[in-house]
């Protein structure tokens, strides 16, 4: 049989830094544990756009609809801010996402230990969390109609509609109650039924989902309160589903709760392929970090992580998953540390590099 096939898109500004840790990862895994993937590399985003002019060409789009599972680190940056909308490195992300109807978004926030005293929060709050935010990736106000910017009178209007049809959300809504089932088996969903109709019905199909899982415990509350919920009291939750939007922002708030934004990874799944698997896409929840691009300070964590994830939900590789989740939480609890995640002076971060070396050091130790 030929080895699962694994696309990587490194993309923007810290993307190729933090993705040259993954691969050091993924080859570790081939010399030691035998577990070979087919890689190919190619461009997303920025790097896309300055290569042929757009930021994501047909042949890439072609080639991720065929591997097994995409790996992306970010895209985007200052270089790229005046570019025609269609020609912004985002949109590259976003064509991914809507192609491969990668519906279901995972972001999983977990506070470490040895982290729980850097979070902005204290550390009661923090220690011990685990929760799973499921964001709806592939409808809603990022890609309702109409939009656009508009002349209306004599001024112009920017339009975005927030649209979800029942089948969105149901769907999204089932893979949070699947997980849940896995988990804790508590569901909160998140949207703003008090002020708009999209909420109403997502309300709605989610509570009709839910009476296939009557095991699970299911509440409703309006984003705003999430929101305020997730910094007062996270370890309330354990499935937290919510849409495109609200997700995005939740998905970074929750991101501080675990200490920084470099340690949350995430899975963008779609329907099974052949295979069985389903169609799969990782990506780390943090951008491309133009304040710190080249410098070495990134934090590769969460695309290591991401990669993780791919082990577990792509190859079911559930033990190897398990070793490299846990070599990271070694080398946290050997105060081994990014310049994210330093809340004490003087104690001297690692570069991107060098947390590199700790994770395949700590893997080795793992054999
Ligand atoms: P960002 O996530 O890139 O950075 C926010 C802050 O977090 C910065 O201070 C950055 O230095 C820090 N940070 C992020 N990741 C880090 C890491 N791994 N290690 C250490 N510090 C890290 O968000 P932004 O600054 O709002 O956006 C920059 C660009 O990235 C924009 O073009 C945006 O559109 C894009 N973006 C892309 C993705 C993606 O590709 N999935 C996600 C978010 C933002
Ligand atoms: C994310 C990012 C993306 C989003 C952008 C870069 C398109 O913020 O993955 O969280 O808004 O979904
Ligand atoms: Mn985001």
């Amino acid at each position: 049989m030929s080895n699962p096939s694994l696309l990587i898109l490194p993309g923007d500004g810290i993307g190729p830094e933090v993705m040259a840790e993954v691969r050091r990862v993924i080859d570790w895994f081939g010399a030691k544990r035998g577990l070979e993937f087919d890689v190919s590399e190619d461009l997303v985003g920025g790097a896309a756009y300055d290569a042929h002019g757009k930021p994501l060409s047909d042949e890439t789009m072609a080639k991720a609809q065929e591997v097994d599972a995409v790996l992306l680190g970010a895209v985007g940056g200052p270089k790229y801010d005046d570019l025609d909308f269609s020609l912004k490195p985002e949109r590259g992300l976003l064509r991914l996402r809507k192609e491969m109807d990668l519906y279901s978004n995972l972001r999983p926030a977990q506070c470490f230990d040895a982290l729980a005293d850097f979070s902005s929060l204290k550390k009661d709050i923090v220690a011990g969390l685990d929760i799973m935010i499921v964001r709806e990736l592939t409808s809603g106000v990022y890609f309702g109609e109409p939009r656009g910017i508009f002349e209306e009178g004599n001024e112009r209007v920017g339009i975005n509609t927030q649209r979800y049809t029942e089948s969105e959300i149901e769907r999204a809504a089932r893979s949070a109650f699947e997980l849940a089932m896995r988990r804790n088996k508590k569901v909160c969903s998140m949207e703003k039924a008090n002020v708009m109709e999209s909420g109403i019905l997502w309300r709605e199909v989610v509570n009709r989902v839910a009476k296939d899982y009557p095991e699970v415990e299911l509440s409703h509350m309006y984003a705003d309160n999430g929101a305020m919920q997730l910094v007062r009291a996270p370890k309330q939750f354990d499935v937290i589903l919510t849409d495109n939007l609200f997700g995005d922002i939740l998905s970074d708030c929750a991101a501080m709760l675990t200490g920084s934004l470099g340690m949350l990874p995430s899975a963008s799944l779609g329907a099974p392929m052949a295979n069985g698997r389903p169609k799969a896409m990782y990506e780390p929840v943090h951008g491309s970090a133009p304040d710190i691009t080249g410098q070495g300070k990134a934090n590769p964590i969460a695309c290591i992580l991401s990669f993780a994830m791919a082990l577990r939900y792509s190859f079911d590789q559930l033990e190897e998953a398990d070793r490299l989740e846990a070599a990271i939480e070694k080398v946290l609890a050997d105060g081994v540390r990014t310049g994210d995640l330093l809340a004490d002076e003087g104690v001297t971060p690692v570069s991107t590099t060098e947390m590199g070396d700790a994770i395949l050091a700590a893997l080795d130790d793992s054999l």
